[in-house]
């Protein structure tokens, strides 16, 4: 590529503003709750401490505790928010990652790890997980020659039965998830609980969607089932803060149940010039804005802040399923956190996703089955019967392009 291509002159700071707020003009419009994806809108308030906390530590470097025991004190105490929470036993460790992935990645590793160490196996490894269950579980086989065996769900839920079948003696973790992001259902982590501890293999539960909406919905009342440290098989936990933590992008956490078992995420790397170079995950840089926005914010919501923002959330999931359930679609299961997927015997989901997505909003669909599906944020409350409107009118559409289908050409 050529050097012309390279800006020349620097800019200014208002013409690259400028230049960039230009760039943003076809991006979703998430900030009036457009999005059911990728954004999660606790509102001005919130964005606000977000950005002024990630810009006060945007260039420190969670790398260095002794450099910075600013952002070893914030990890610690976002760490120990979620540890309580996610009712970890004394003794219980965690760490904060850049995100689900990267906890998912971190947990199969620090299972493996573990499988090496007590159990003697070495080669040919494999996790045994619901169909449901996220993809970061096959990027973690990919990178660590594991076998990733995915097994149906029954009623959108992990066949704990069929799960079992799946597993030999060369199996080293089984999963469920906290929800599930297809149909946003939480699995029988007791049963599969109760399956890990009989078969001696390691429970993750992927929290990553749940990890911190549960804990609250839970507060407010919802009769929610065990998933948590409170289960005596389930040994890590993934959540992410830049879900329904409400944090900047890049912040997740990963949990264990005993420090022992976190001790098996560890890298110790080298010896290079520099001696050993020990990292809790295989971040070596990791961003001090990041650690510093997850911290203010949940220390600017606290436990009374969160409760009202998933209070919010499950209000804004409530509308929505009835007023989908008055135009004819089917909810998929029973779902209690943020996530509501539907299905319709009659039109086709993929043309309304696409309708819909005329309209201005920008979704996830479902492909088995076939479906529209949401992640709620509290500003979704507010735009619950635009959704459902527009949901209207696009069926609507549909209908009546349907019937212009029918009609014949020639009549007569
Ligand atoms: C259940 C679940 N697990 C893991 C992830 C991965 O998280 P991330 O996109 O932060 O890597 C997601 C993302 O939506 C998810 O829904």
């Amino acid at each position: 590529m050529s050097q012309d291509a390279l800006p020349q002159a620097g800019q200014s700071w208002e013409t690259l503003e400028a230049r960039m707020r230009d760039m943003a003009k076809g991006d979703v419009k998430w900030r009036q709750g457009r999005t059911g994806l990728y954004i999660f809108n606790a509102g001005e308030e919130v964005e606000r401490v977000q950005k002024a906390a990630y810009a006060m530590f945007s260039a420190e470097n969670g790398l260095g505790p002794a450099a910075f025991p600013s952002i070893a004190q914030m990890e610690r105490e976002v760490v120990g928010f979620g540890l309580a929470l996610l009712k970890a036993p004394e003794g219980g460790a965690g760490s904060m990652t850049s995100g689900g992935t990267d906890s998912i990645v971190m947990a199969v590793k620090a299972a493996r790890d573990h499988a090496r160490a007590k159990r003697g196996l070495d080669k040919g490894l494999n996790i045994v997980i619901p169909f449901s269950a996220h993809p970061a579980f096959d990027k973690a086989g990919m990178m660590m020659d594991i076998d990733v065996r995915r097994v149906p769900v029954k009623d959108y839920l992990a066949d704990v039965a069929a799960m079992e079948a799946a597993i030999d003696e060369r199996t080293l973790l089984i999963v469920g998830s906290a929800p599930c992001f297809p149909f946003g259902l939480i699995d029988p982590i007791e049963a599969l609980s109760e399956l890990a501890q009989r078969r001696n293999v390691w429970l993750h539960v992927d929290a990553c969607v749940g990890g911190y909406i549960a804990p609250f919905v839970r507060m407010n009342g919802a009769d929610l089932p065990p998933f948590d440290f409170s289960v005596p098989g389930v040994w890590s936990i993934s959540g992410d803060l830049h879900k329904y933590g409400y944090a900047s992008k890049g912040a997740s956490t990963v949990f264990f149940r005993t420090r022992e078992l976190l001790d098996f995420m560890t890298f110790d790397a080298g010896p290079w010039p520099l001696g050993r170079m020990m990292t809790p995950t295989l971040a070596g840089t990791r961003p001090g804005g990041a650690i510093a926005a997850a911290w203010a914010v949940t220390q600017f919501l606290g436990v009374e802040g969160y409760r009202e923002k998933q209070r919010q959330v499950t209000e804004a999931r409530e509308k929505i399923e009835a007023g989908v359930r008055k135009l004819g679609f089917r909810v998929i299961g029973k779902p209690q956190l943020g996530i509501v997927s539907f299905t319709h015997d009659e039109a086709d989901c993929l043309a309304l996703y696409a309708k819909m997505h005329h309209r201005g909003w920008f979704t996830a669909a479902l492909l088995e089955p076939k479906g529209l599906h949401l992640m709620l944020s509290p500003k979704h409350n507010e735009v619950a019967h635009e959704y459902l409107a527009d949901m209207e009118a696009s069926l609507k559409d549909l209908k009546q392009a349907a019937g212009e289908q029918m009609t014949p050409r020639y009549a007569g």
